[in-house]
């Protein structure tokens, strides 16, 4: 548990991996700020398959702050989404969920972690660069609308 001032007041953060029971507060969350929702059934499976995927998040209370799932495959782990909650946004959470996660995997002894953003996506791509990312190539029409960068960054 940490202690975070967000408007104007402390409040109490708490980092750990969610069960079933969060569910749909992260569906919630995923179909308001991700461009890329799979759906709630893609969010069950994450957590039902805890062997490969981990969806972790970063709580107050009863309020979601944001969620981040990674998967990991032969010692790699790989993002597969990540999001803030709006009202949460640009206060240093987004930072602190994924710091956290690095530390989780490090304890896992895996090697890397890659992911995909959408070259238009400044915030995020601002995020992994501050946090030791490193450009690893483009995916040209990835998406409809934009191309896709993959970063790196070595544990
Ligand atoms: C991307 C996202 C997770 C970042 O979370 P956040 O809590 O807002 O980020 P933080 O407040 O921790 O900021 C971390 C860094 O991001 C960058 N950043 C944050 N807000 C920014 C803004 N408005 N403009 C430019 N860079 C910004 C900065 O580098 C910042 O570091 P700094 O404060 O030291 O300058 C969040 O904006 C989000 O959920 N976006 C929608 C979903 C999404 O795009 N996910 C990424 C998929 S790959």
């Amino acid at each position: 548990m940490s202690q975070y001032i967000w408007r104007k007041r402390i409040i109490n953060v708490k980092f750990r991996k969610a069960n079933l029971d969060d569910l749909n507060r992260i569906s919630k969350i995923d179909e308001l700020f991700s461009k890329n929702t799979m759906g709630k059934c893609f969010l069950e499976n994450e957590i039902r398959n805890s062997d490969i995927s981990t969806i972790y998040l970063l709580e107050n209370k009863n309020d979601l702050i944001g969620f981040l799932i990674i998967r990991i495959n032969d010692m790699k782990a790989e993002i597969v989404n990540f999001v803030i909650d709006l009202k949460f946004q640009n206060k240093g959470f987004g930072s602190k969920l994924l710091s956290n996660v690095i530390k989780d995997l490090k304890i896992k002894s895996v090697k890397s972690i890659k992911l995909d953003v959408r070259k238009k996506n400044i915030i995020a791509r601002n995020l992994y660069e501050k946090k030791g990312f490193e450009r690893l190539g483009i995916n040209k029409s990835y998406y409809l609308d934009d191309d896709a960068l993959i970063y790196i960054r070595y544990l």
